[in-house]
């Protein structure tokens, strides 16, 4: 049997064999997350060109914001495929990976493997080839980069062991391909190579001492604006967001002409406001008046696990419309709404 009900659980524990890894590739490409072991720590996965798969992450995870999380992926050569290398990244990427060194690189433009809800709507992308057989099977057999944080409940430590994923997630754990305790047991060394002069960005075993004869200088260590559970103890001082071009309104009940809209679930009561007259004739009224391309929404149903996919897809479509402003409907501050939220607020404060 390759998928056992843990005594006490309701953890589902798969084996690492060649049917356990093909059963998580079902679940991947269903859009759900998947938990395995790498040399560092276990990660809780999705398929990174699966918006919905990454919004579940979120969810599981509990996180108050969208942090950009970790692309996993088997080889230098199938990260070009959605990030650029220069020759210095290649040359610290072919002396370190597999292992555990994560490096910022720059998104590739119009690449497809990587969801824009992956790098939280930023131009840079976070990744690693990890050094373990489970994950590097994994990535094989979906045939695609795996986007995964630790496998533990937001402000809980990482998780070594599949006991400590299922004591952290409790009885709603995803289900977890188990390989015993990871090796390293601390989190990979993230190396910021989006910049000229290479940022540590978080420690790990790999030191900047390893990386000084590879980079010609030893990188600078942005040592503490992470606490102990790895969450940037100041937002916004390293950690970069995203940030549209367009101004953001948010809970608008009504929109202006030359304005876009970021609609979530019924749009029937939402007004077009013109000569300060505010006219809402009937159901559907704006979602007529307004130019297709400056209309989005973020889910009809006012699902907030697909409006999450949506969010940075949707902001960029807008922000690309020369509209005055992008009138953001009201979104409950609940469940993945809280992220959703968070990411609207830091844009409407940047704009
Ligand atoms: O060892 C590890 O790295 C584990 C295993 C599962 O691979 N993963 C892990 O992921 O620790 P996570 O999400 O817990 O930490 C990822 C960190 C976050 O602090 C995030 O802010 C940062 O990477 N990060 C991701 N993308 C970034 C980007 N584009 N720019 C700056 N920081 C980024
Ligand atoms: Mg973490």
């Amino acid at each position: 049997m390759m998928v056992k009900k843990q005594e006490g659980t309701d953890a589902k524990l798969i084996s690492p064999d060649i049917a356990g890894i093909a059963h998580a590739v079902d679940i991947l490409r269903a859009g759900e997350v998947v938990v395995f072991p790498t040399e560092t720590v276990y990660g809780l996965g999705a398929d990174a060109r699966s918006g919905a798969g990454v919004a579940q992450i979120f969810l599981r995870k509990g996180r108050p914001s969208f942090n950009p999380l970790i692309v996993h992926i088997n080889s230098r050569v199938d990260a070009e495929i959605f990030s650029i290398f220069d020759s210095r990244a290649r040359l610290v990427a072919d002396t370190f990976w597999p292992g555990p060194l994560t490096l910022i690189l720059p998104l590739r433009p119009g690449q497809t493997q990587i969801d824009p809800l992956v790098t939280a709507g930023l131009d840079t992308v976070a990744v690693r080839v990890p050094a373990h057989k489970i994950p590097r099977d994994l990535i094989a057999a979906l045939g695609g980069a795996i986007a995964a944080p630790s496998a533990n409940k937001s402000g809980t430590l990482s998780p070594t062991t599949p006991l400590h994923v299922m004591s952290s997630f409790g009885d709603d754990s995803p289900p977890i391909i188990a390989g015993g305790a990871t090796r390293a047991g601390v989190e990979s060394t993230i190396l910021d190579l989006s910049v000229s002069n290479p940022v540590i960005l978080r420690t790990g075993s790999i030191t900047p001492d390893d990386l000084a004869p590879i980079l010609g200088t030893i990188p600078a260590v942005v040592s503490d604006i992470y606490d102990e559970t790895g969450r940037p103890k100041s937002p916004g001082l390293l950690l970069k967001h995203y940030a549209p071009r367009t101004k953001i309104r948010l809970r608008a009940i009504d929109v202006l002409p030359d304005e876009a809209v970021l609609a979530f679930g019924s749009t029937r009561f939402l007004g077009m406001r013109s000569n300060n007259l505010l006219r809402q004739e009937r159901s559907g009224f704006v979602r007529d008046m307004i130019h297709p391309d400056r209309f989005r929404n973020l889910s009809e149903t006012g699902d907030l696990v697909e409006a999450a996919a949506n969010l940075f897809k949707m902001l960029h479509d807008l922000d690309g419309t020369n509209a005055s402003c992008i009138a953001v409907m009201d979104i409950p501050s609940i469940g993945l709404g809280l992220a959703i939220n968070d990411r609207l607020y830091r844009a409407a404060q940047s704009t």
